[in-house]
């Protein structure tokens, strides 16, 4: 029971986190995705993992629908599923006159859609912040199709690597000279690391730990992509700050397969 409660309220201050922030999500590097080489980036690597016919996806914790609109630009039919009301309704503005959209809000790791009904589920930036992965990955395996996909973009939140550790030193500086960027993730921080140090994932998520996971339950054929050529893509258009930022976190793609 107590176990169950702290849940509830670990669930709460984590919609009221990314609520508070919804307008303002897209202003923050790395969020949005811009059209040009970043978006063909990210494009890229979501077709080499669903193929390219139109498929049926559930996007999970869509927030302000970026990766949305990439799913929709390969022809996809999709559900874009959030539980803060405040980032789905800057998503539906966003999306006001898309087609072979449906927006959702529900709790990703429980979204209550029937048994094998989706060819692909995808999520950005998420499975960090599951409170309960088992039970979720479960419930996704369960809503996937025999044969279905399921590709996430995730990423070690909690320790930059060695590298990220000079590029965040030289953030630091240039703070300094050219002033703080209210919009970028430290924004909120002390509410963000006390969320962190409550998750299963919070002191990091790295694809040995997740792998186990996913392969209870029942996913199988992973593969690991990198992030590099997305990265790459932003340094080409990005400023000596958010340039740095790219350099912090070791970020990761991985797609794995309900079997036929
Ligand atoms: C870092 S944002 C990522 C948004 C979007 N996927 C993107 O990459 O632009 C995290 C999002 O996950 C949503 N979220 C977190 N936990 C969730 C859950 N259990 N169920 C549904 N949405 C969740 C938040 O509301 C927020 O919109």
């Amino acid at each position: 029971m107590h176990g169950t409660l702290s849940n509830d309220h670990l669930k709460e201050d984590i919609r009221d986190y990314w609520s508070r922030r919804s307008q303002t999500f897209d202003l923050a590097f790395g969020h949005r995705i811009p059209e040009g080489p970043e978006f063909d980036a990210w494009a890229a690597a979501i077709r080499a993992h669903l193929g390219p016919e139109p498929r049926r996806v559930l996007e999970l914790a869509c927030g302000t629908g970026e990766v949305t609109r990439l799913l929709l630009s390969l022809g996809h039919e999709v559900t874009a599923l959030d539980f803060s009301e405040a980032m789905l309704s800057v998503a539906r503005k966003k999306h006001e006159r898309a087609k072979g959209l449906r927006f959702l809000l529900a709790d990703a790791e429980n979204p209550m859609e029937p048994d094998e009904s989706y060819d692909a589920i995808v999520c950005r930036h998420l499975v960090w912040t599951l409170t309960t992965p088992e039970q979720a990955f479960a419930e996704w395996h369960c809503m996937l199709k025999p044969g279905g996909t399921l590709l996430f973009f995730d990423g070690d939140w909690a320790a930059p690597t060695r590298l990220g550790r000079l590029a965040s030193r030289a953030i630091v500086l240039l703070d300094r000279f050219i002033g703080t960027d209210p919009h970028y993730d430290g924004a909120m921080s002390d509410r963000h690391s006390s969320i962190m140090q409550r998750l299963p994932f919070g002191d990091g998520l790295t694809v040995e730990r997740v792998l186990p996971l996913l392969q209870a339950a029942g996913f199988r054929d992973m593969t690991i992509g990198s992030h590099t050529p997305i990265a790459r893509a932003q340094r080409r258009t990005a400023d000596l700050r958010n340039t740095l930022r790219t350099l912090l976190y070791r970020r990761f793609i991985l797609c794995c397969r309900k079997p036929v």
